[in-house]
């Protein structure tokens, strides 16, 4: 389960529109943004996002909600899966309450490895810093290598000196299970020997800064042995998610909207050191799918820094198409000969790093292009398959217009009409999405995204489906009031007042005494259970609980009340409501919700001036009860002492 503070911070950062736009292409429209209903078959776009209520709505098909609503429909995902989602979108960390047994003992062994980790790192950290040997062998390297201590500290940098089992002895001294040890590979599986062993220690931290694995690199520069050797995967290191240096640099990235990759633990290092902050490392090995979604949700752009030959660049071009289908932007900039990042800012400077990098980087698909052009310079034949490798390339775009601007910019550099271009492209696609078709075929149950068919070059042209209307329920009595009670309640519950409390606050204490006597169902088990959670627990029930509701009549309601506009108010029997000369939306909530609530009350009031307490009194007196009959007189009294107030506040005629 996700501890109610978290469900809270994780709906408090989502941004409908980001979510939204994750999946389906929205274009801004007035304060709203407008796209093409992944729900239903349309040509002309009728799926409204608003980002200041945080919902969307098909005006086509009627499907409305919010992210959650959203990621439960489109992803098929439960409401958990979709908050969980929606976490790791936001950089949320989960720290779920009441698992499972088995999630339970997971999460043990998980923070087990933590623990023995931490240890290590300290150990290695001590060996480092505190002894004559790690002084004057592994802090000297580290330093003659243009690293100052703070940096060495802030990345985690230790030494382990070159003796048999020193971390293993020190384990047993300090209780530390050996069998953890091995577990995180830090020494022999037979328990005789440590792991890592006269080198320079990087500690691999995850997202959250914890220590998930270790790196040692030799200080010989025999090439024999190899220079970095590293921890094996276990449950909390698995390698093809973790980029080396994303913790630190996770902040930075978000900030600058751009991720810089390299290849090196040092060059991550160095250029952070520089104060280029937005740096992870791959560590050597080509990105694969997880490492991008990593880099994804925390920006769109990213950049590559490649030192080396051509050969080795054009085997990593090769691997980059994965980023083009996560939808991300790739440049690439190639360093001078004989250059690595590390060495490089070192040589000249923050400064003139980051201006040779902005001029020098170029565009992942032109670059490629060049790459291989230079290369089949007048052979037809291997410009046959330049041409097909390029076109695969643009063919993984998911952005349809992205794809057409790449398709003439290249068409250009190749020498080839455009449309042949755009023809290779829709072929790559269609063979793509009926393979994918297939595979759902062959694998039941598999979701087949609903969307595709919106994304097929030659998209099968259905009927419209038939609008069936957000429909408004029949109002009656005091409905229209109570109603707008409680869409002031979902859209400003949490906010605050003048006075100092919140809107909740004054509207739930007003409404008390009126719980059971709704006119409409729906509104009266809304407020109830808004009334009775907050009661329990000070807080307010977010309107994403109700958007997802097990009641779809409290789901409709809901969006219902949530999307109407601002401008529009129900229409008080009482009076019109005065709009032209009202201050902005987000500024008239506390006169919207006083006002609200005033209105309510007043029809309560009256109800119970007209209706109830007359047949009360009627009644008392009926059957001989003098004193209740006079008490209830009094309260009539004060029934229409209440009621007045509030008419004359409102300008509204009182009663007799
Ligand atoms: P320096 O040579 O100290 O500047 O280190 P570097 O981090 O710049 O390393 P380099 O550019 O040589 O290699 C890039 C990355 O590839 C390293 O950071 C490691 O992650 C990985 N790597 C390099 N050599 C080895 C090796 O021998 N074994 C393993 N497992 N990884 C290596
Ligand atoms: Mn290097």
């Amino acid at each position: 389960m996700i501890p109610a503070k978290t469900v809270q911070e994780i709906l408090d950062a989502v941004r409908i529109e980001e979510v939204i736009g994750d999946f389906v292409s929205l274009r801004k429209r007035g304060v709203n943004l407008l796209g093409l209903c992944p729900f239903h078959n349309e040509k002309t776009p009728s799926f409204n996002v608003s980002p200041t209520r945080n919902i969307f709505k098909c005006f086509g098909c009627g499907k409305g909600g919010d992210a959650i609503s959203f990621l439960k429909e489109h992803e098929s995902f439960s409401y958990p899966d979709a908050l969980r989602w929606l976490a790791r979108k936001y950089n949320i960390e989960i720290e779920e309450i009441e698992r499972s047994p088995e999630q339970m003992a997971e999460q043990q062994a998980a923070d087990s490895l933590y623990i023995v980790n931490d240890f290590a790192l300290q150990h290695f950290q001590e060996q480092l810093f505190d002894t004559d040997e790690g002084k004057s062998v592994a802090l000297s390297y580290f330093k003659q290598r243009g690293l100052r201590e703070s940096t060495i500290r802030h990345f985690g940098l230790g030494y382990a000196p070159d003796q048999r089992d020193l971390l293993l002895r020190r384990a047993k001294t300090t209780g530390h299970s050996v069998d953890l040890l091995k577990k995180t590979g830090l020494c022999s599986q037979d328990a005789t020997r440590d792991f890592f062993r006269g080198r320079v220690m990087f500690a691999i931290h995850n997202l959250s800064g914890k220590v998930a694995a270790f790196a040692g690199r030799t200080m010989s520069s025999d090439k024999t042995i190899p220079k970095y050797v590293n921890s094996p995967e276990t449950e909390i290191y698995v390698k093809n998610k973790t980029l080396y240096g994303a913790f630190q640099a996770k902040k930075s990235i978000r900030q600058l909207d751009e991720c810089i990759l390299v290849e090196g633990y040092m060059d991550v290092i160095s250029l952070y050191q520089a104060g280029i902050e937005n740096v992870v490392a791959s560590s050597g090995t080509s990105l694969t799918e997880g490492q991008l979604q990593l880099i994804k949700r925390n920006t769109s752009n990213l950049k590559i820094l490649y030192d080396g030959d051509p050969a080795g660049i054009k085997a990593a071009l090769r691997g980059l198409d994965l980023a083009l289908e996560q939808d991300l932007n790739v440049r690439i900039a190639l360093l001078p000969d004989g250059e690595d990042p590390d060495s490089y800012v070192q040589k000249v400077g923050s400064e003139a790093f980051k201006s040779y990098v902005d001029q020098e980087s170029k565009d992942f698909i032109l670059f490629k292009t060049h790459v291989l052009l230079e290369e089949t310079k007048g052979d037809p034949i291997k410009k046959a398959g330049l041409v097909r490798d390029i076109v695969a390339s643009i063919a993984r775009i998911p952005d349809p217009i992205k794809r057409s601007v790449y398709l003439r910019e290249c068409a250009g550099l190749l020498e080839v009409s455009e449309e042949a271009l755009v023809g290779e492209s829709n072929k790559m696609i269609t063979t793509a999405v009926r393979k994918k078709q297939e595979k759902d075929a062959r694998t039941p149950g598999a979701a087949s995204d609903s969307s595709d068919n919106a994304q097929l070059p030659y998209a099968p042209v259905t009927e419209k489906s038939h609008p069936e209307k957000l429909q408004k329920r029949p109002s009656s009595g005091d409905t229209p009031q109570e109603n707008q009670i409680i869409r002031v309640l979902l859209l400003h519950g949490t906010q605050k007042l003048p006075e100092g409390n919140t809107v909740a606050e004054y509207v739930l204490t007003g409404l008390e005494e009126a719980l059971n006597s709704f006119d409409d169902p729906i509104s009266g088990s809304i407020a109830k259970e808004i009334y009775d959670h907050f009661s329990a627990t000070g807080e307010v029930l977010h309107n994403s609980h109700f958007l997802n509701h097990g009641n779809p009549d409290v789901q409709n309601l809901t969006l219902a009340l949530m999307s109407e506009a601002d401008e529009y108010s129900p229409n008080w029997d009482e009076k019109g409501y005065p709009l032209q000369n009202q201050p902005k939306p987000e500024f008239n909530f506390p006169k919207e919700s006083i006002d609200s609530l005033d209105y309510f009350t007043m029809r309560k009031l009256k109800k119970m001036c007209e209706i109830h307490n007359p047949n009360r009194i009627k009644a008392a007196f009926e059957a001989g009860d003098i004193e209740e009959g006079t008490r209830c007189l009094k309260i009539q009294m004060k029934l229409k002492d209440s009621y007045n107030m509030l008419a004359k506040k409102h300008n509204i005629v009182t009663l007799p």
